[in-house]
């Protein structure tokens, strides 16, 4: 039998090794936020690539109730008080491009962009003004950029900054900021979002595009966790009632003889 392939992790019978290391040495002194960029990158994170993964896991973890993957998650937990698991996974299903989703997309336009700049000597902010005219053109929403609230989101300036401090800033920051300023020259104002402003972050740590939607879940859990928890040991079961308008036919007689029009 062929063996799965991984270069991830291992054990023995008295050891687990995650890329290497200890299990039981990480325990002791590294972080979570080192453990997710070890997991991914390969290797332990420096001080200030430590500090943008907390950052960003923490920016992602929670926004209230209200939002798609918190109000899915307590509506399975509202009916279904024996498996907290399924209400995390509905929460996990309900994010998406619309909800904290967007950095797949955005990673991707970044990587994109960033592949033509370089293809043909071209500066980002003729880039970005290319890509927000082919945008418009095609009646397109951008990623990463505009607020259902904010008109400056405040989880991307501290990313933003800790990258720029630590040295880790690039031209995923670099792309995003001419992004928003071309928008707003031809849109109208749309601030740099927190999947934006990730994405950004994570193409500067040399990220695939893929993990755009995945750091979100990963920050995420924890704050979904905290929610079920609160809807099982605070609410009544059941106790969530949607207002529905119905305006489909008025009730009528099923005509026996008949199966369809
Ligand atoms: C977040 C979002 C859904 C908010 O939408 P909204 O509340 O309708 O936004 P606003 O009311 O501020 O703006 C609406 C107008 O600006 C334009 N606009 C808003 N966001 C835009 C974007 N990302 N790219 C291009 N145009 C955009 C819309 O076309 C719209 O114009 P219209 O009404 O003529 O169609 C929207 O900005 C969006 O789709 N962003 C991209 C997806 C994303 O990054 N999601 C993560 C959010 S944290």
């Amino acid at each position: 039998v062929e063996p799965w392939r991984t270069a991830i992790s291992t054990w023995d019978d008295r050891h687990i090794w995650i890329q290497g290391y200890d299990v039981a040495q990480l325990m002791a002194s590294a972080t979570f936020a080192d453990i997710v960029f070890l997991l991914h990158k390969g290797r332990m994170p420096s001080e200030a690539e430590r500090r943008l993964v907390d950052a960003m896991l923490i920016a992602v973890a929670d926004h209230g109730p209200g939002s798609p993957s918190a109000a899915a998650a307590r509506t399975v937990a509202s009916g279904n008080r024996a498996a907290p698991e399924a209400a995390i996974a509905a929460g996990v299903l309900a994010i998406g491009d619309a909800h904290g989703g967007a950095g797949l997309a955005c990673l991707q336009l970044i990587s994109d962009a960033m592949t033509q700049s370089r293809a043909s000597a071209t500066d980002v902010t003729t880039i970005a003004r290319r890509v927000v005219d082919e945008a418009r053109a095609g009646n397109r929403r951008l990623p990463g950029i505009g607020h259902r609230t904010h008109t400056r989101d405040p989880r991307t300036g501290v990313l933003f900054e800790l990258a720029r401090t630590g040295g880790l800033a690039g031209d995923g920051i670099a792309f995003m900021v001419a992004l928003e300023a071309a928008a707003a020259e031809s849109i109208k104002p749309l601030p740099i979002n927190v999947d934006g402003a990730i994405a950004a972050v994570l193409y500067d740590l040399g990220f695939p595009p893929a993990i755009g939607k995945l750091f979100f879940i990963i920050g995420r859990v924890a704050g979904l966790s905290a929610q079920v928890v609160e809807e099982y040991t605070r609410e009544r079961a059941m106790r969530i009632k949607i207002p529905v308008a119905y305006d489909g036919p008025a009730p009528r007689e099923l005509d026996s003889g008949k199966v369809g029009p």
